[in-house]
């Protein structure tokens, strides 16, 4: 009997190598699993796109979109939390591999890193107090006044060419966008410029705190980034992106995170 029990075990053993051997073998096929595992970094205080669940776990649209993207492509991810100012860098080092962030694929960061196909278009909004009567566009920002950003994010040039301009009198960092979104509650400063999907999720989380006014300061649309040059990767989340829109994934992701109509 216990030889038995050892001969199938070899057998299994041998078998599960000759598998594995093969699935190696195929990476670049795109279905069946490499074992490849790839860090994904992102800053979580962007929901719905990056944000943490009760037990401080990395979750949200991108998180689920890279999720599906792997598993489609036959690769594992596994995500780590920047600063937002942090995740180009944390690719040029190899540190990371993918940066899922609601990153904007501009013409700026493309010579730094390479993008996705875009998934998302959005664009930067400018946010007040919920009881604020006074500001209803960025024309009424006067030079008495102080202008929050995510520190790297496209607010951050928006805020800082006001400044520069003399349209407000400080362009006022954060890491963080909650924080960002409190220092505007608390009247540490008096507007807020951040993508609208974000602010309009902050705003459904927490009623009556912050409101948007005004049009679209900017339109822009969210890219995977890769390490500068990595086509072999890039290559796997372009196909697998086309797949997991193809297949209507994408769109029941969209309606999970309440991002259909946005
Ligand atoms: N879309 C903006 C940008 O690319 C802000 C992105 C912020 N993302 C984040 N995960 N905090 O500049």
């Amino acid at each position: 009997m216990k030889n038995w029990i050892k001969k199938i075990s070899i057998v299994c053993m041998a078998l599960i190598m000759v598998v594995g051997v093969t699935a190696c073998g195929s990476s670049d096929s795109g279905s069946g699993d490499s074992g490849e595992v790839y860090t994904v970094a992102t800053e979580p205080t962007f929901p719905p796109f990056d944000t943490t669940d009760e037990e401080g776990n990395i979750v949200g649209f991108d998180m689920d979109l890279m999720n599906a993207i792997a598993e489609d492509q036959g690769f594992s991810v596994e995500f780590v939390s920047y600063n937002f100012d942090g995740l180009i860098p944390a690719l040029q080092s190899g540190n990371a591999d993918i940066v899922a962030a609601g990153m904007w694929a501009s013409d700026e960061r493309k010579a730094e890193v390479d993008f996705s196909e875009t998934y998302f278009d959005s664009g930067v909004v400018l946010a007040v107090a919920d009881d604020n009567n006074t500001i209803n566009s960025v024309e009424d920002l006067t030079s008495d006044m102080k202008v929050a950003y995510q520190v790297g994010t496209s607010s951050m040039d928006v805020a800082q060419q006001l400044e520069e301009e003399g349209k407000i009198a400080e362009a006022v960092g954060f890491d963080k966008v909650n924080d960002a979104v409190q220092a505007v509650n608390t009247g540490a400063v008096d507007a807020l410029l951040n993508d609208k999907p974000v602010t309009l999720e902050y705003m459904n989380q927490q009623p009556d705190i912050i409101k948007i006014v005004g049009e679209n300061v900017t339109t822009e649309s969210y890219g995977i980034a890769v390490q500068k040059g990595n086509t072999e990767l890039l290559d796997k989340i372009n196909a697998g992106l086309k797949n997991v829109q193809e297949d209507g994934t994408f769109d029941e992701l969209l309606e999970k995170w309440g991002l259909a109509e946005k």
